[in-house]
């Protein structure tokens, strides 16, 4: 199953040309083992064929010839091998910046674009089913960005994580060991750099990130409060999650009221993790001014050279009972799309994510 088209413009190799690519949408073993021996790529035209046809780059003129003579010759196509490496997705992630990548940027973004009628890309736990790269084994497992379709082929494995524990539930790798486990883990101990007794606030705490900054902070001997958007999601803060306390957001008329019902001696940690409304009320934004707070946002991706060591240290807590992990998962990918938009509502309870194939 796949949002990809079949035949799709491809610019590989510095030249351009159409690739015939039928792995992702083939549920036919025969079809999707010929896909995953090689890639039918169309055939590119020589400097002189490019200069008597007026010298013109555009891709579309680059491969127009093939077809017009009304039929492609089997020398319009190179059988390509070896360049690539085919996954198979196991669990992808649901992440709230994907909304941005839905909205066309006129200045570059941090992320690119998704591009329509291709297969939405994001992150996933993937395992390889055949490799043509010599570092790469078949049967290895990964993760990192891939395709939301059932099978996916790329050729910069290099940005792949290669998992370590896989004793340990895979699909924690889209959360807890994956991007947003990360994210916790640096947003804390590296931006907020906590000290043991301080008081931490922590919003939208149930979700992938927050749960996990709360329960690191009670790790380091910090007091922590947490807040989120229902009775049920408070409730697993206090009673699964080891919060000092929680309320409920949505339910609080004074939002400064609540916090200084909760931290009458004031905070020393505020992180922020609402994918929505941002919980600071002005007149926190006024104490940062006059009480000369540090405030500071962070991208995950600048980080990602300490990851091998956070794997080993959150692997560990796992195995010791440290870290309790809440997921929300949405069986079958033709029920990632209902999935990733209730994240913008806060429907899901935990770290949503997707299970296309437990194997
Ligand atoms: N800087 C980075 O590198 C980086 C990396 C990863 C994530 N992030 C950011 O961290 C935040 C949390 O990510 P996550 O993966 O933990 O997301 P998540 O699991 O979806 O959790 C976010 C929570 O936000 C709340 N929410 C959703 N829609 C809302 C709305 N309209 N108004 C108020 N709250 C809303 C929901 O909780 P309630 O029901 O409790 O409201 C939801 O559970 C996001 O903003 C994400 O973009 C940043």
């Amino acid at each position: 199953m796949s949002v990809k088209p079949s035949l799709a413009k491809t610019t590989r190799g510095g030249g351009a040309g159409w690739r015939l690519s039928c792995l992702q949408s083939s549920n036919n073993d025969t079809e999707r083992r010929s896909c995953l021996n090689g890639n039918l790529r169309g055939g590119r035209k020589s400097e002189r064929e490019r200069e008597k046809d007026g010298g013109g780059g555009a891709e579309q003129e680059d491969c127009a010839p093939a077809l017009r003579d009304g039929f492609p010759k089997e020398s319009d196509f190179e059988v390509v091998t070896g360049e690539t490496v085919s996954l198979k997705n196991l669990y992808l992630s649901c992440d709230p910046y994907m909304r941005s990548r839905m909205t066309k940027h006129e200045d570059p973004s941090y992320v690119s674009d998704f591009t329509p009628g291709s297969a939405i890309v994001g992150y996933g736990v993937v395992r390889v089913v055949h490799s043509g790269k010599p570092n790469i084994a078949d049967g290895d497992l990964f993760w990192g960005m891939t395709g939301w379709e059932e099978y996916t082929l790329i050729e910069n494995p290099e940005s792949l994580f290669k998992i370590k524990y896989n004793d340990l539930p895979l699909s924690y790798y889209t959360g807890l060991l994956g991007m947003p486990g990360f994210t916790a883990a640096v947003g804390f101990h590296e931006i907020c750099s906590p000290q043991k007794g301080e008081y931490v606030f922590v919003s939208a705490a149930s979700g992938a990130v927050g749960q996990l900054v709360g329960q690191f902070a009670k790790l380091m001997g910090c007091y922590v409060v947490g807040s989120a958007g229902s009775d049920e999601k408070v409730e697993l803060l206090k009673n699964k999650l080891g919060f000092e306390e929680a309320f409920n957001y949505k339910k609080e008329t004074d939002l400064k009221a609540a916090l200084k019902r909760y931290f009458p001696e004031g905070i020393d940690i505020y992180f922020e993790t609402s994918a929505g409304r941002c919980l600071t009320p002005a007149s926190i934004i006024c104490s940062i001014t006059t009480k000369r707070i540090r405030m500071q946002g962070f991208l995950v991706f600048d980080h990602f050279h300490k990851y091998p060591e956070f794997e080993d240290r959150v692997a560990q807590y796992v195995r010791e009972g440290k870290i309790f992990y809440l997921e929300d998962i949405a069986e079958g990918l033709e029920s990632a799309p209902a999935a990733l938009i209730g994240l913008f509502s806060g429907r899901n309870v935990g770290k949503q994510l997707v299970a296309v194939s437990r194997e």
